[in-house]
């Protein structure tokens, strides 16, 4: 092949001007880039002449207008048709020059917009033999191939036994409602007050005061009694932020340890009881298991004054999401560990600091979407993520839900 009728400057091109000769040549051995390049050049060729008689239609003083017209359109679609295939073979040759010569000599076939190859008889049936001895578990079954798939807005969440941990506060109520929206069987779980769960028909409403080893493996058997069965999805949500400021220097102690046995130890022995429980349990209990734990920006970006908060978040999310995952597959193989990370979220715990208007600006000034969430914002991200159907292969993530948030702002600029 001559490179030289291919040169720059001369449109229009062919694709080849970018190939060096010795690549021309080895895509010349494939029969499908023979032919499609024998395509493109006749095309070519035809832009050319019809661009000629356009020229001379032009000149010609007394041409009919109409046939100047007929002309034009007929070049744009010599052209457009030119294009299309000038890509699909730049496309080719690039797929042949990564192919070993094997592939070459192949006829290829177009689909979908790539260039597939049948796999020659042997190395498919040895991927056949290959994919047979897989363990059954690793492969789906052929017919529940994904293009058969439907997105609805089923949730796959019906009749999934669900306990929400702090479920009276802001997210917890929020995540309450709208798993028990989605057809989930809902255990709300509350410390000193059941506040609005008691009118929320068909939830069950346990309390515990999860620092206590006791109470939480109890919650977690009355749980199993009282709404038909192991709890399939833990979303361990409560939490406290103690809202006075300490730097790490003057925390007392007492703060530390308790903020510690709040949002660090509840969730261990929440975990704890959970896994046990799902030991026992059914195999579509395990087949919808999962555990998201809700995180914060704190645990991210640390928060001064806040250091024992930030310590557990940080934990929950870097610590506990990736070990847990790797270890609730030994119980339930198709179970999943993830967390949702919000950052300030306009619910009680927040409440007095929001009020403070130089407070939200300075925690909103690395956020593009400056704005402050709703429990609602956070509860949706934590049912999608809960879902077997949605997140079904989303594994020991931690999603920020913070509205893009970059940071801390440390030192604002003077006025
Ligand atoms: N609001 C935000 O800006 C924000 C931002 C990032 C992350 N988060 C996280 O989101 C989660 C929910 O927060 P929220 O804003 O909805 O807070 P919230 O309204 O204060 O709810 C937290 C819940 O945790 C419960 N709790 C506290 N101590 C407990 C204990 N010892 N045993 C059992 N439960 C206990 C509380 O119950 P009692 O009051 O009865 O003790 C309360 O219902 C928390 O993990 C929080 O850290 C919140």
């Amino acid at each position: 092949m001559n490179n030289t009728d291919l040169q720059e400057g001369s449109p229009p091109y062919l694709h080849t001007r970018y190939l060096s000769e010795a690549e021309q040549i080895h895509c010349l051995v494939s029969p499908t880039y023979s032919a499609r390049l024998a395509t493109a050049r006749a095309l070519r060729q035809e832009v050319q002449y019809v661009q000629i008689a356009l020229d001379v239609a032009k000149r010609t003083r007394g041409a009919q207008r109409r046939q100047v017209e007929d002309q034009e359109h007929r070049l744009h679609e010599l052209e457009s048709r030119f294009t299309t295939e000038d890509n699909l073979l730049g496309a080719l040759a690039e797929a042949l020059i990564r192919c070993s010569g094997v592939w070459q000599t192949q006829e290829v076939l177009l689909i979908d917009g790539r260039w597939m190859w049948p796999l020659p008889e042997p190395e498919r049936l040895a991927r056949v033999d290959r994919m047979a001895a897989l363990p059954e578990r690793l492969v789906p079954p052929h017919d529940a191939a994904d293009t058969t798939f439907t997105m609805s807005l089923d949730f796959g969440l019906s009749d999934v036994h669900v306990l929400v941990t702090g479920a009276a506060g802001g997210i917890g109520l929020e995540t309450v409602k709208l798993f028990h929206q989605l057809g989930a069987r809902v255990t709300a779980h509350y410390n000193s007050a059941a506040g609005e769960l008691p009118n929320l028909q068909s939830v069950v409403a346990l309390q515990a005061d999860v620092r206590d080893e006791a109470a939480v493996d109890q919650l977690l058997r009355q749980a199993a009694e009282k709404n038909g069965g192991p709890v399939s999805v833990l979303i361990v949500n409560h939490g406290i932020w103690p809202s006075i400021s300490y730097q790490i220097v003057d925390m007392e102690l007492r703060q530390w340890q308790n903020t510690m046995a709040v949002n660090l130890t509840g969730p261990f022995l929440l975990c704890k009881a959970f896994l046990q429980g799902l030991r026992s349990a059914s195999d579509q209990v395990k087949e919808t298991a999962s555990i998201v734990f809700i995180g914060s920006t704190a645990g991210k970006f640390g928060e001064a004054s806040h250091g024992d908060y930030a310590a557990t978040k940080s934990a929950l999310m870097y610590g506990m999401v990736p070990t847990l995952k790797n270890e609730i597959v030994a119980i339930a193989p198709r179970a999943r560990v993830n967390s949702i990370s919000p950052g300030w979220v306009a619910t009680p715990m927040a409440e007095t600091t929001l009020q403070d208007k130089a407070f939200v600006e300075r925690a909103l000034a690395t956020t593009p979407l400056q704005k402050v969430a709703t429990p609602a914002d956070i509860a949706r991200q934590i049912a999608v993520i809960a879902s077997p159907v949605l997140s079904g292969h989303l594994n020991g993530m931690n999603i920020m839900v913070d509205g893009g948030m970059e940071g801390r702002l440390l030192f604002p600029p003077k006025q």
